[in-house]
């Protein structure tokens, strides 16, 4: 990767290693895919490790909200839809101008198909190209305003993440009233995300969401002025319902055996 990854800040590295203490240090200390050996296996091909760079990534992602399993796969490793990977590419291929105009995507389709690992490389992309983006899920953002939600210190810094990334990735829209897992009632969360999705609107941010949820289906559950809310800032990519769940097959790279792209 020919550009320089963005070093973190100060704040953002000192929550990081609190969240992750084994982080390493330094990629001297050790790295995330290769684990020191200095070479990985791709595709059976011996391949020299980049550890300075791997770690950097591997901390940028993680700061943007995006865990391992979605920092190891990258757009070539994508085997799902072609018409939504291809819809996903251009906007990405305009993230300048997503941004700067606060466009998003309502990424939708059944359980499996892979919305979650396409807002990550659309997450992952802007984060390299040096944006605010960050990533996480409703139901997280419901228990963020739960009392107690780990400490105070990371739940300030999480709000100051929701609050200032140029452009969010809402995953999974919906599961937070399927769950309940956060004691709220629906009535409550669905302020919370109706709430959100306007204030960015007026800020002219930029919103990805993800959800199982046909446009139906939303209509039934938000309300009409969020629902035009979200076909004036976000282009809708609808995965066929011939789309299969990639899960039963994913598989984990192990270390050694990886690159963080
Ligand atoms: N096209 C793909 N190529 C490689 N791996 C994939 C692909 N699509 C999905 N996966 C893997 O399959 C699993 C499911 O993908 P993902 O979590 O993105 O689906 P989802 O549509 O968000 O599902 P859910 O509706 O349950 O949230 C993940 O482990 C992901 O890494
Ligand atoms: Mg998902
Ligand atoms: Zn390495």
């Amino acid at each position: 990767m020919a550009a320089a990854i963005k070093i973190l800040s100060d704040y953002d590295a000192k929550i990081l290693y609190k969240l992750y203490p084994d982080l390493p240090k330094s990629y001297r200390e050790g790295c995330p895919s290769c684990g020191g050996q200095k070479y990985v296996v791709l595709d059976g091909v011996q391949t020299p490790c980049n550890c300075k760079e791997q770690l950097a990534l591997y901390k940028l992602y993680l700061d943007a909200g995006v865990g391992p399993t979605f920092q190891y796969l990258s757009q070539k490793d994508w085997h799902g839809d072609q018409t939504v990977f291809d819809a996903v590419t251009q906007y990405v291929n305009s993230l300048k101008k997503n941004i700067e105009s606060g466009c998003g995507l309502l990424i939708r389709g059944d359980f499996g198909t892979g919305k979650s690992l396409l807002g990550a490389f659309v997450i992952k992309y802007a984060a390299r190209k040096g944006y605010l983006a960050y990533m996480t899920t409703v139901a997280d953002l419901m228990d963020s305003l739960k009392e107690g939600w780990k400490d105070a210190e990371f739940n300030q810094w999480y709000k100051n993440k929701i609050d200032s990334a140029q452009i969010l990735l809402l995953d999974d829209l919906g599961r937070e009233l399927i769950d309940q897992s956060s004691g709220f009632s629906d009535k409550y969360a669905k302020n919370i995300v109706e709430s959100l999705l306007r204030t960015r609107t007026q800020q002219n941010r930029s919103t990805l969401i993800t959800t199982n949820w046909s446009m139906d289906d939303l209509r039934v559950r938000y309300s009409n002025a969020f629902m035009s809310l979200l076909e004036e800032t976000m282009t809708v990519i609808e995965f066929p319902e011939s789309a299969v769940s990639y899960r039963p097959q994913a598989q984990r790279a192990e270390q050694g055996f990886r690159q963080i792209i």
